[in-house]
């Protein structure tokens, strides 16, 4: 089953033909990072603009990769996918539209699917089907949540970010550093190149709660800037790598400790801050030394991108079909992953 996903919900413009939920055939991401650079985080309007002037250009790009023309559009894909939530209501808009019209047009169904479940599924693209349960753990610009996943469709919210998402906190970090935006990669290459015990930055634990926090580790930050302001490179290279540390080490201890707690022998890891060097590393190093299994996906599939919304549509496809309502077609910027009707006995 050959699927043509489009995700829009944020600042990505992507869109993926993707076989049977796994075989990626063409993904043509286009990021809006230089547009929200200047202002240090995503303007929903700016993001609204740039995902109309994009679109058709995406669509017709990952068409002609995989050599779907016009013609054989009707033969070659079987249904459409898109983000129906949550995200940026005007983003999410433009790509329900396009994916609406193709449907209209082509006579094919159309398969709504959530972004969160995006980031749960994407690395299923590149480990085939990764068995259930598992624990999930979302860590991107706009999430951090910490989930159960019993099966498909079958999930327990067990905590998530009482402040910023992690992704935030790098970016605002990044900013106070006077680094760029998105922070969170120039955080990372720079702490590749500094010491990470120079500056012991608060771990914000949370005992008792699976949910996170971390404001606390960016006033912190905030603190320590006040009192030793930025002298040279390395000392920059070195908060770099001291924030990193301990943004790793908290995301680390809850995650392996939740596994333990509720006896899952994998973790998935997924969103844009899973890209990071140390992130990934680390769990991998972690679940080695417990013999468990984590999966990180390649950074292409951290990041948002149409492949996931892709592979999320084909298992809801083998779950529930192909025939949804209009209440179920319609965008939904606050979307919740419970929110979903799946046909358990
Ligand atoms: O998943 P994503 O593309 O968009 C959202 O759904 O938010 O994630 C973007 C976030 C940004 O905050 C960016 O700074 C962060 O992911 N990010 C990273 C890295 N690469 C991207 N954070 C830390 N280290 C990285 N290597
Ligand atoms: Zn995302």
């Amino acid at each position: 089953m050959n699927v043509l996903a489009i995700e829009t919900s944020c600042d990505e413009t992507s869109a993926s033909i993707v076989a049977n939920g796994i075989k990626v055939k063409s993904i043509i991401v286009s990021s809006q990072a230089r547009i929200h650079a200047k202002f240090f985080g995503v303007v929903p309007e700016l993001a609204s603009r740039a995902h109309i002037e994009n679109i058709n250009f995406v669509v017709s790009q990952v068409l002609r990769t995989s050599r779907i023309t016009f013609d054989s559009f009707s033969r070659k894909v079987d249904a459409i996918a898109f983000t129906r939530g949550p995200g940026l209501v005007g983003a999410l808009l433009i790509g329900a539209i396009a994916a609406k019209s193709l449907a209209i047009i082509y006579k094919k169904p159309l398969i709504p699917v959530n972004h969160l479940e995006g980031h749960i599924y994407s690395s299923f693209i590149e480990n085939k089907f990764i068995k259930h349960p598992f624990l999930s753990l979302i860590i991107s610009g706009g999430h951090t949540e910490l989930i159960l996943v019993k099966d498909f469709g079958k999930y327990k919210m067990l905590g998530r970010t009482r402040d910023d998402a992690v992704g935030e906190a790098f970016d605002k970090a990044a900013k106070m550093l006077g680094l760029s935006y998105p922070g969170g990669p120039i955080i990372d290459k720079r702490a590749e190149k500094g010491n990470p015990e120079a500056i012991r930055f608060t771990r914000p634990y949370l005992k008792g709660s699976w949910d996170f926090s971390f404001s606390g580790i960016k006033t912190a930050l905030l603190n320590y800037l006040k009192i030793n302001p930025i002298k040279d490179e390395k000392h920059l290279n070195d908060v770099c790598a001291s924030f990193r540390q301990a943004v790793s080490e908290t995301l680390c201890f809850k995650s392996f400790t939740a596994a333990k707690e509720f006896r899952l022998k994998r973790i998935v890891l997924g969103g844009g801050v899973s890209a990071n060097y140390l992130i990934r590393k680390m769990f991998l190093k972690i679940s080695r030394e417990n013999k468990m299994k984590v999966f990180i996906p390649s950074p292409v599939y951290c990041t948002d991108n149409a492949a996931m919304v892709g592979c999320v549509a084909y298992l809801k496809y083998l779950k529930c079909g192909l025939v949804y309502s209009n209440a179920q077609l319609t965008s939904n910027p606050s979307l919740n992953l419970e929110d979903w009707q799946y046909n358990y006995t």
